[in-house]
């Protein structure tokens, strides 16, 4: 078979990415320009910030990934980008710069769904990995539950009815004075705590019909904040570590009942994680528990494929170009795009 080689660009949030991937599963490179340092001061991604610097940084980054890869434009057979959801502002560098060198190149563009390019990142890091397979989609802006019945039939179970579980990680984190993003911190933190000192509220667990796959982590947040807020009153000492596992403890345990129950309603022997919760240690174990007991093969990626990152976007555009998935130059920028077209 041909070599199929895929440049991808990624400009939804705050890092800029670009990458070159060989028939969806070999990256040749994958370059991240985070711009995390710049944000951190304000506590969270400025998007008129983050604009400006993917306007500063993505044709660097794009020449980096094809000198990194030891490749042409010449020879890329295809063009993937992030078109949504995410920023607007931001997703609009990535889209305006891809069709820019589709045109001037004449080579096909492929606009890629982000949060489909986070299921696929699991390809990057398994090779032994096909659908089909629940996907557990975890990140900043997202928490979905997914079905992956091929490489292009995807069907949403579930997703959460307010915060994600990664901005619940964050803002927690926030009140806790950890610097942004906060969900590494908590995870750092929760280790030297005990999950089960305080009982925060498990939203939806345990429930059937309508909210059987649905997440809600706002009430969480508050209980989280009611709870500090109370001790400062009272002048109580807070125990940081307990309350950051016993957090984390809340979110992951939502995270694992539902994952488990989608794959066991769907009837599929393999479970995903993806996006940047993903990387989250007590989850990696809390599912990986809980999977063997149920004899479900559990993937995820390592931590710089959990997080944004172009080789997921060029992964996810390689099947989308075996199936002649292409845009046109009419592709904009959507940034509530659903998943599967739209
Ligand atoms: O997927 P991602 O890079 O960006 C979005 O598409 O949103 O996810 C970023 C999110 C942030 O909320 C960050 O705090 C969270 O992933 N995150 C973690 C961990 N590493 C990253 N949350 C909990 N534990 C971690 N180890
Ligand atoms: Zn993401």
């Amino acid at each position: 078979m041909k070599q199929n080689i895929i440049l991808a660009v990624e400009t939804s949030c705050d890092e800029t990415s670009a990458a070159v991937v060989v028939n969806g599963r070999r990256i040749l490179s994958n370059i991240i320009s985070s711009q995390v340092p710049t944000h951190q001061k304000f506590g969270g991604v400025v998007p008129e910030i983050a604009s400006r610097k993917h306007i500063e940084n993505v044709i660097p980054v794009i020449d980096q990934a094809l000198k990194e890869a030891g490749t042409t434009m010449a020879e890329v057979d295809a063009i993937g980008v992030t078109y949504g959801p995410g920023l607007v502002g931001a997703l609009l560098v990535g889209v305006a710069t891809a069709k820019a060198l589709a045109f001037a190149l004449n080579k096909p563009l492929i606009g890629v769904n982000h949060l489909e390019g986070h299921i696929f990142a699991n390809f990057l890091a398994h090779e032994e990995l096909k659908p089909p397979f629940v996907a557990l989609v975890v990140s900043g802006g997202h928490t979905s539950l997914i079905h992956l019945k091929d490489y292009n039939e995807l069907e949403l179970l579930g997703q959460t009815r307010d915060d994600a579980a990664g901005e619940a990680f964050d803002k927690i984190a926030r009140v806790m004075n950890f610097p942004y993003p906060g969900g590494p911190h908590i995870d750092k933190a929760a280790k030297e705590g005990n999950p089960n000192a305080i009982a925060f509220p498990r939203a939806f667990a345990g429930q059937e019909g309508e909210n059987k796959f649905a997440f809600s982590f706002s009430g969480l947040k508050s209980a989280v904040l009611n709870y500090l807020n109370t001790a400062a009153q009272h002048g109580d000492a807070v125990c940081v570590p307990d309350v950051a596992a016993s957090f984390q403890a809340a979110v992951v345990g939502v995270l694992v009942e539902k994952a488990i129950a989608a794959a066991n309603h769907v009837g599929v022997k393999q479970l995903v994680i993806a996006g940047g919760v993903a990387a989250n240690s007590y989850l990696q174990t809390e599912l990986a528990a809980a999977a063997e007991q149920n004899d479900i093969a559990l993937f995820y990626p390592p931590p710089v494929l959990c997080t944004d990152n172009a080789a997921m976007i060029a992964c996810r555009a390689h099947y989308q170009y075996l199936a002649q998935d292409f845009a046109d130059l009419h592709l904009n920028a959507l940034p509530t795009l659903k998943l599967g077209r739209g």
